[in-house]
């Protein structure tokens, strides 16, 4: 009897619990993804469709914001980068962290509800070579969670359980292509699209799939494809007019690894592009031509894939000026007139603001303080007046913007109440030359980097360039105000009703700007560089800040002394993802110190210079893009500098033949032993000559 009557108590309390802490789900669909009014959720990428990344929020505000404090920090065994922006969901997060693992993490308590690990490194065999541990993000729609996979794949899990619902390849394995952005989804169709113009002859294309089955609802490449296959229809004819020579055997890049933007005013997906494959338009196109759809942002029918308009940034691009940047949409009075405007800030250190409804420009603005390689865009036209000699045609040119941009993927944020605009921008230059480079020779090879220009053939020095936080105002086209920032790669920005700007930075530190005045009110250190942006969300009507900490992706891959000067060497801080909220009482887990890997000097190995040299061509084709420029690593991967491996041709061979596959350090089968020894020559060269 009693136990009887306990069992009714339990049940009605168990009742109770479900009836207060769930209440009617959410429902994640277009109408919610683009209900801007609703402050609960993080639904999206960019938070809504619009990618303003700008929350209602302001519980947390310019007046209380000092006051914000860490509720949990969630540690993260086995990451490494960290880039994904969280989605939210009824107080319940999803993220994907290095190789695309995605845990559900219950937002109250940082509890890992499920985890679900897509086994990149497994399936990509002798692809990871080609891409970083690097994920933008998840997509959440319907009840399933939709996560892309370095080696191509777009799989869809239950978001209940994590379990795998379907997957599909989204590249041929044999191309030399991957992913690392984060998909979108719109009326039942989820996108996706892919990286690769560096490293083989790649053509760029996103395809959209269905929601629930995965099949293919439809597929648009960015650049033509060989005229003799004939074209897929008029879009590719007419883009394969912009284009001269063999472009095809090239592959001719323009690949869609990071911006895509759904308009549910127009039922529209806009795609930006990537830059042109190789990047020395000499070698892909050597006749010139604008090179379409390279560089541009092009407006597609969501459902159907149809082209409806394009607006090409950089024209017969040169530069790897692409234009993967976010796509911000928001209704702006310009001249008295509400424009359904977009908003694009791309690599070439313009920032654009188009009229969507017919991809016609209305502004261009120079954000990036140094840019030559154009003097200004022609309204007009719409076209950049380009500086003679930008073209390095006459040899060795230096260039600003290089090939890092003025505006790279850490995405923006826009601010309706201030109207301003908050970008991560950099000012570091690029040596341009193609001295040596035989056009009639060179042949874009698969799965290794060759862009047809010298690129990162040294070290980056520390003080190579500059980097800030500015605000800038998208109408009165001007900068209202900067923040220096250290280093290169600061993270993207979130916006909020409480007139607040939230940034990470490289130096580790988190911290909260008047969104008006740009004043430092806040300031959280979190023990390693931020390379993730923020996002805001209520738990049981509480306002939470969450982000990820995990050093990576490009700066810390590219490497060099720019990247090293922090101290994020490899493994050698955790990963966490954090949550703030003004009634957070939680203290930060201590973080190890600053690492900074000394290279050996004192050793027997003799170097052969002649060696060291072919060693240094080498290194910038194979092992670049992850142990650093100058073999200085910026903490992708180890400094190997300071390895005791390169010092020894067994242990070398030994690495080099995949013994470390499974930890992320591909098999280099086709060097030949000639081959090893000159990169261990070279290795060893950088270490003696390291200051
Ligand atoms: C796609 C990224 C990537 C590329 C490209 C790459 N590596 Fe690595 N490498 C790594 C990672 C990550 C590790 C660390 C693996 C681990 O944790 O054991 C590593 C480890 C190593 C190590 C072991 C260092 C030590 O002390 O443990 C050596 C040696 C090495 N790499 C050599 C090379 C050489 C030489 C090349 C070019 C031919 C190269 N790697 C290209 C990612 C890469």
């Amino acid at each position: 009897m009693r136990a009887a009557n306990l069992m009714a108590g339990l049940t009605g309390i168990a009742a109770m619990f479900v009836a207060t802490l769930t209440p009617a789900a959410t429902v994640v669909d277009g109408g919610a993804i683009a209900d801007e009014q609703q402050s609960a959720n993080w639904l999206s990428y960019g938070r809504t469709y619009s990618e303003q990344r700008y929350s209602p929020l302001r519980d947390i505000d310019t007046g209380n914001v000092a006051g914000l404090k860490l509720d949990w920090a969630l540690a993260l065994e086995g990451d490494r980068t960290l880039l994904a922006t969280p989605i939210v969901v009824d107080g319940i997060m999803y993220v994907s962290g290095s190789f695309s693992v995605v845990r559900a993490v219950e937002a109250a308590s940082g509890k890992v509800l499920w985890t679900y690990d897509p086994k990149t490194l497994e399936v990509a065999g002798d692809r990871q070579r080609i891409f970083w541990d690097s994920n933008r993000g998840v997509a959440y729609w319907k009840g399933k969670v939709f996560v892309a996979t370095g080696d191509g794949r777009l799989n869809a899990i239950d978001a209940a359980t994590g379990k795998e619902v379907w997957s599909a390849q989204t590249i041929d394995p044999k191309l030399p292509m991957y992913i690392n952005g984060a998909p979108r989804v719109f009326r039942d169709k989820v996108i996706i699209g892919n990286g690769g113009t560096e490293v083989g002859a790649s053509r760029g294309y996103v395809t959209a799939y269905d929601t629930e089955t995965g099949q293919q609802a439809w597929r648009f490449y960015v650049v033509p494809g060989n005229p003799a296959d004939g074209f897929e229809d008029e879009t590719q004819a007419m883009a394969a007019k912009t284009w001269t020579g063999e472009w095809w055997k090239y592959g001719g890049g323009g690949n869609t690894w990071n911006g895509f933007t759904y308009d549910p005013e127009f039922n529209r997906i806009y795609i930006g592009t990537g830059n042109g494959s190789p990047w020395n338009q000499k070698l892909r196109s050597p006749g010139g031509g604008d090179n379409l759809f390279l560089c541009s942002i092009v407006a597609l029918d969501a459902d159907t894939g149809e082209y409806a308009w394009h607006y090409q940034t950089v024209p017969g691009e040169t530069w790897d000026y692409n234009s993967n940047m976010d796509m911000v949409l928001a209704d702006l009075t310009i001249d008295g007139k509400v424009v359904k405007a977009m908003m694009h800030a791309p690599k070439n250190g313009f920032f654009y603001v188009l009229d969507r409804a017919t991809g016609k420009l209305i502004s261009a603005e120079k954000i990036g303080k140094n840019v030559n390689w154009a003097t200004h865009v022609d309204l007009a036209t719409g076209r950049p007046v380009e500086r003679e000699g930008a073209r390095y045609e006459d040899g060795e040119e230096l260039i600003w913007p290089g090939p890092i941009g003025v505006h790279n993927w850490h995405a923006m944020s826009f601010n309706p109440g201030t109207g301003l605009v908050y970008i991560p921008v950099h000012e570091l230059p690029g040596m341009f030359t193609d001295k040596g480079i035989n056009p009639v020779t060179w042949q874009s090879p698969n799965f290794y980097i060759d862009t047809g220009v010298e690129f990162l053939h040294d070290d980056v020095p520390t003080n190579a360039g500059s980097a800030a936080l500015m605000a800038w105002d998208p109408i009165g086209k001007k900068e209202v105000w900067r923040h220096e920032l250290p280093g290169s790669w600061n993270a993207g920005t979130l916006t909020t009703a409480g007139n607040l700007v939230f940034q990470g930075r490289v130096d580790g530190k988190f911290v909260a700007y008047d969104a008006t005045s740009g004043a430092a009110l806040w300031t959280f250190d979190a023990g390693l560089g931020i390379s993730a942006p923020p996002v805001t969300y209520t738990v049981n009507g509480e306002q939470h800040i969450a982000l990820l900490v995990g050093w990576g992706g490009a700066g810390p891959a590219i490497g060099g002394s720019m990247n090293r000067q922090h101290g994020w060497a490899y493994r050698a801080q955790p990963r966490h993802l954090l949550s703030f909220s003004l009634k957070g009482q939680a203290e930060m887990p201590v973080m190890p110190p600053p690492v900074f890997p000394a290279p050996i000097k004192q050793s027997d190995f003799e170097v052969d210079p002649l060696l060291a040299e072919q060693g240094n061509a080498l290194w910038a084709k194979h092992c670049v893009l992850c142990h650093g420029a100058g073999a200085v690593s910026g903490g992708y991967a180890p400094d190997l500098r300071a390895s005791t491996i390169p010092l020894y041709a067994d242990a070398l061979d030994d690495v080099l033949g995949g013994s470390r596959q499974l930890a992320g350090m591909p098999r280099f089968t086709e060097l030949t032993a000639a081959d090893r020894k000159a990169i261990q020559h070279y290795i060893r060269r950088e270490a003696r000559a390291a200051p």
